[in-house]
């Protein structure tokens, strides 16, 4: 007896066909339905992690370390991060560091220190020094209100810098990177918690440079902490810093009355406690407050620079500016929910 072929039925058995071919007893038509809803959802997925890599514009970095104010020890911690970028194939593969530290392709720095020290800066002047595009995230961009949307928005910021070859810079890093949360209540803080190991897992998977900055580094999730190769502190210019800051925030076409080096010496004895983002507003309100004059009045004179400054630091003091100081309590792996804590050890 011949073996029925597909779509056809045995005769010698049964002279009457059956009621329905093999090919609908197996539904082809749904079949190819399915596939093609198939294919249609997963190019709806494409096409929406293609539509949130739209949000991460890569820059061209303009400011470079030249321009940036740090100390020496500051300056040496860049240079250093740097030097293990530009040097990574004869490090990890003439030297061997990839035998002892697979993970290593990855760079991972964090700058941290109280607000207008440089951070953005320092993180663009990094990007300038490699000659690679920046993409700036802010916490703000990727978060979105709606649940499971946040780890989406984070892995297509890593899948840009991956296209583009960018240097990936996420701005308030500490809400990102906190500690994930113990009592998880509702399903935001799932969401969090959610997030936070998405964005574990795309730091281990990122061969690239990423930069994060925060004011409030001592948040963070010890599990990032880790994996962050350098902690480089931003902070409060020294009187030698101060001096330069107001150097290089002084522009050079700006009519000033004459400067001499007492006078450098004097604006940075006002402006102890201050920040270069401070030093560079002063700037602003004493050349606004001038420009306001007529003939050869016309100038920037140091009364209008020490009254500036007086202006920004009483600013401080009634709206704020000192470094806010979050404590929260370090949450055990076993505080996890299931789901998230199987992420996360996926990650340990
Ligand atoms: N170290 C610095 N060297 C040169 N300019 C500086 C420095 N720090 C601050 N400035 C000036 O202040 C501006 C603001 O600095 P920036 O935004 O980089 O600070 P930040 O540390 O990122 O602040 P925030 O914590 O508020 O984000 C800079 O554009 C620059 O003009
Ligand atoms: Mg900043």
């Amino acid at each position: 007896m011949t073996k029925p072929k597909r779509g056809t039925w045995n005769i010698e058995k049964n002279d009457q066909p059956p009621s329905q071919s093999v090919d609908d007893a197996l539904n082809i038509p749904a079949m190819m339905q399915n596939l093609r809803q198939g294919n249609d959802a997963r190019n709806l997925v494409m096409q929406d992690a293609l539509d949130r890599q739209e949000m991460f514009q890569p820059e061209t970095p303009l400011r470079s370390l030249d321009d940036l104010v740090v100390s020496d020890v500051t300056l040496a911690q860049i240079r250093a991060m740097l030097a293990k970028v530009v040097n990574h194939q004869f490090l990890y593969e003439q030297w061997g560091l990839n035998t002892i530290d697979p993970h290593g392709g990855r760079t991972a720095i964090n700058l941290y220190g109280p607000p207008g020290t440089g951070k953005s800066f320092c993180a663009e002047a990094i990007a300038h020094a490699l000659a690679m595009p920046i993409i700036r995230v802010n916490y703000a961009e990727i978060e979105s209100k709606f649940v499971g949307d946040t780890p989406k928005n984070i892995k297509a910021a890593f899948a840009k810098a991956k296209a583009v070859n960018a240097l990936l810079f996420f701005d308030e890093a500490d809400s990102i990177l906190g500690k994930r949360l113990t009592n998880v209540t509702q399903s935001a803080d799932h969401g969090v918690n959610v997030s936070r190991s998405v964005m574990l897992l795309e730091l281990d998977n990122f061969q690239g440079v990423t930069i994060f900055a925060t004011n409030l580094a001592s948040n963070y999730d010890t599990a990032f902490v880790r994996r962050i190769l350098g902690h480089i502190e931003m902070p409060l210019p020294d009187h030698d810093c101060r001096k330069r800051l107001w150097q290089y925030h002084i522009p050079d076409k700006m009519e000033t009355e004459p400067m001499e080096m007492r006078h450098l010496e004097q604006l940075a004895n006002a402006t102890d406690g201050l920040s270069g983002g401070d030093i560079l507003n002063c700037v602003v309100t004493a050349a606004t407050t001038a420009v306001q004059r007529t003939g050869r009045e016309r100038v920037v004179k140091m009364s209008d620079f020490l009254m500036a400054i007086e202006q920004v630091k009483k600013a401080k003091q009634d709206i704020g500016g000192a470094t806010p100081h979050v404590t929260r309590s370090v949450m055990g792996i076993d505080d996890l929910p299931p789901d998230v804590r199987q992420t996360y050890n996926k990650t340990q």
